[in-house]
């Protein structure tokens, strides 16, 4: 049983038990459901509080038992609530830190509420692509008012009590309690003081829910939400399902609800973004590391190398609050590292994203040094030098040298192999991969790159510290690209095959900004510069002569097309401005050389231009799996939505994937198979997808 049962005198205390933070899944509302039967029974107890053990009141219906019979099992949440409601002693909400979704629905079902300051109340439903549906659309309105309530649905934030409490006339807190500490003996005696009052209980359900200009305002509110939301179904029917409360009877308004509810659970986008729910927690939990595991303390953070990536790096750990020494060869280029940090700083205070003090305070932890041993007290040290081995080879021996035992040495490096890097000292234990993403100060992604010797604890202490400097870090193991890149190759290589072909980079960028990318390959290329993937493909050419490319990408580079910042790549670019004019140039050049290849052109559809590129993800994915560099698909799926631009409501990559059923994925792969192009082997599906295909399963 998942929630306890304690009597108080004449007051009986059910107590939500189900850690981390008291989802109502099937044993806790049985719980709550026969605290509630043995309070009826029981004559000496005179009224009921429900409250929360541990750090929350609740986080709401338990996702995880989403989409398993558990959720549907009796007594759901709407019946429990129902029986609260009902009780004929007066039920007290105890409510503190955290108060969310079903928990908030269920709150509202209780005849009266007591919170302690500083609880964060949310319907947060909307962020899992759904809408309350334990009746939160209909009793919140009634205790907030319509405009405050509909806010809260839509935008699913969190606001702490005290500021809903101090809203005029509202009628979601009945007390509020003068402390945290405080809460248990008020809501008690505060339980005691209604009990045994004759009155009818009051009930959410039977207060009035009007807007005085209905429908102009849900008019408006409805355009609004839409315009924000396009590809997300569930805002717009937060708006109707509000709507309903405010122009049918309780129970026919519940109803409403209750439809809009499962229709939202069917979505994909809902799907995709529960999904992305649990994929973001899992990402930090690696399948050997326990999580109990000591981590080392990280109170200094050296940095080496005051570049793109060096600066931004070091703002993530300025802007946490910990001190940062960046090393550099000449003091030329430490100035210039810092003068862009505090010129990064600077725009922010004045766009008003940062006030003057904090910017200070970020300042004053920043100090630079072009000599070794000023690095010896770092916990952690970051190199972000050039992208050559023996550049890295270098700065290792030295870290090796003057690093405190026990220091974590970590590379940026975004091709290198990590185990060679870790074997140019004599503590690979200690070496491990941050490949963090430019710009690195904003984008979340964090690849954690775990070397064949890198230690536990160095993982450990690694993952934690992401959180801290708000990156979403997802376990690597060692080749060439990582999961990231290694993916995007494949990616690139099928969107050059697509050019030969006959499409265009308009058309192909067109066909996946539609799909959701944020940008699509020609551009993205353009703007990480097309030199890069040229370099690869040079290096390829000796490594693996067997990959066939398109020529289109090299000789577009032979041009000293390289993108943006020559501007000009697959688009032309007028200077200082990043729109992408498609290029005559570019026409000419892939048109000559099809002639040269003898290709005939063909008009090639969107379906078939997203899917290929698309499915060159997903197989290089299920290659990734399969090799043990990623443990699990969603963290496949993590990289993909943090640091490529994948449509958050598709789910990432291998989420959409088994959206689409594997089979029918494979089935495409097998059509495209016969495209002349590639080296015969592109489109062989991965032997997992084969597997799971047999076995009727998804990547999830
Ligand atoms: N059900 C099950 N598990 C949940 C949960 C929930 N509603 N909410 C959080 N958890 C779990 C997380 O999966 C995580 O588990 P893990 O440690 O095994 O990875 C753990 O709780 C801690 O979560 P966080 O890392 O997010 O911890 P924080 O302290 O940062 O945040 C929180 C706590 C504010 C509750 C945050 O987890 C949150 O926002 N949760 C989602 C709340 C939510 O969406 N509720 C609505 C559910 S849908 C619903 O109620 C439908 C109803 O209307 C019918
Ligand atoms: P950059 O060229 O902008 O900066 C490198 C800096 O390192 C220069 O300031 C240089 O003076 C300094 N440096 C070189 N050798 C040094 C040495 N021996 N000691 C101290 N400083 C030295 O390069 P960038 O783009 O910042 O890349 C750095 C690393 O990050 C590379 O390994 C790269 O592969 C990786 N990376 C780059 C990304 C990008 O988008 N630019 C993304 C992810 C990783």
């Amino acid at each position: 049983m998942t929630a306890e049962y304690k009597v108080n005198g004449d007051v009986a205390v059910i107590t939500l038990a189900n850690p981390p933070v008291n989802g109502l899944g099937l044993a806790t509302r049985q719980g709550i459901t026969e605290g509630l039967a043995k309070a009826q029974a029981d004559d000496s107890v005179k009224a009921i509080v429900i409250t929360g053990a541990g750090k929350a009141f609740s986080g709401g219906a338990d996702i995880k038992e989403f989409g398993t019979p558990k959720a549907l099992q009796e007594p759901n949440l709407l019946s429990v609530i129902a029986a609260v409601e009902n009780s004929a002693k007066p039920v007290v909400a105890a409510i503190h830190s955290v108060c969310m979704g079903g928990g908030l629905e269920l709150a509202l079902g209780c005849h009266y509420r007591v919170v302690a300051p500083g609880t964060s109340i949310a319907l947060p439903e909307v962020k899992l692509g759904l809408l309350p549906g334990a009746g939160g659309t209909q009793r919140l309105p009634r205790v907030l008012g319509v405009e405050t309530a509909l806010n809260m649905i839509v935008s699913g934030e969190a606001v702490k009590s005290e500021l809903l409490a101090a809203a005029p006339g509202q009628k979601l807190f009945d007390k509020v309690a003068a402390s945290p500490g405080s809460l248990m003996d008020e809501a008690i005696s505060f339980a005691r003081s209604v009990a045994g009052q004759g009155a009818a209980l009051p009930r959410v359900r039977d207060l009035p829910c009007k807007h005085p200009q209905g429908d102009a305002y849900f008019g408006f509110a409805r355009n609004m939400v839409k315009g924000m939301a396009k590809n997300y179904p569930a805002p717009v029917k937060c708006v109707d399902a509000v709507e309903a409360a405010t122009k049918l009877k309780f129970d026919a308004g519940m109803a409403e609800e209750r439809r809009l509810f499962i229709e939202l659970m069917m979505t994909p986008e809902s799907s995709a973004l529960r999904h992305l729910f649990m994929a973001e927690r899992a990402a930090s939990r690696i399948p050997d590391v326990a999580e109990d595991t000591p981590k080392r303390e990280i109170r200094s953070v050296g940095v080496i190398g005051a570049g793109t990536m060096g600066g931004g790096i070091s703002m993530n750990f300025l802007n946490a609050g910990i001190p940062v020494r960046i090393l550099e060869m000449k003091q030329e280029a430490l100035d210039r590292g810092v003068a862009t940090i505090r010129k990064n700083y600077e725009s922010q205070v004045k766009r008003g994203k940062l006030k003057q003090d904090k910017y200070d305070e970020r300042m004053a932890l920043l100090s630079t040094t072009l000599n070794y041993d000023d690095l010896r007290d770092c916990d952690l040290v970051i190199e972000a030098v050039f992208e050559e081995l023996g550049v890295k080879e270098a700065v290792f021996k030295e870290l090796d040298r003057v690093a405190k035992p026990g220091a974590i040495l970590a590379s940026n490096t975004s091709t290198l192999d990590v185990d060679k890097i870790a074997a140019f000292t004599q503590r690979p234990q200690d070496v491990v991969g941050m490949h963090f993403f430019s710009p690195a100060n904003v984008m979340k992604l964090l690849e954690v790159v775990r070397g064949k010797e890198t230690a536990k604890d160095v993982l450990a202490t690694v993952m934690a510290l992401a959180k801290k400097i708000k990156k979403t870090a997802v376990v690597s193991g060692v080749c060439d690209g990582f999961i990231g890149n290694r993916m995007i190759e494949q990616y690139s290589r099928q969107a050059g095959f697509l050019l030969d072909e006959g499409a265009t980079p308009e058309q192909v960028d067109k066909a996946m900004e539609k799909f959701g990318m944020a940008m699509g390959p020609f551009r993205m290329g353009d703007l990480a510069g097309n030199d890069i993937g040229w370099a690869i493909r040079k290096r390829r050419a000796t490594e693996r002569a067997d990959m066939k490319y398109s020529r289109t990408a090299d000789k577009l580079c032979e041009l000293g097309r390289f993108g943006q910042k020559t501007g000009a790549g697959w688009y032309d670019y007028q200077a200082g401005k990043r729109d992408a004019i498609p290029s005559p140039v570019v026409v000419e050049l892939i048109e000559k050389h099809r002639k040269d290849e003898g290709i005939t052109p063909r008009q090639i559809a969107d379906e078939e231009l997203e899917q290929r590129l698309v499915y060159a993800l997903v197989n290089e994915g299920a290659h990734i799996l399969e090799d043990g560099i990623a443990t699990k698909s969603g963290d496949i799926d993590m990289v993909y939505l943090t640091g490529y631009g994948f449509p958050i409501w598709r789910g990432g990559p291998m989420h959409y994937a088994g959206q689409v059923g594997l089979y029918n994925v494979a089935e495409s792969m097998r059509r495209f198979a016969r495209n002349p192009r590639d080296d015969g082997k592109f489109w062989e599906p991965a032997p997992l997808i084969q597997k799971l295909v047999a076995e009727g399963k998804s990547f999830d």
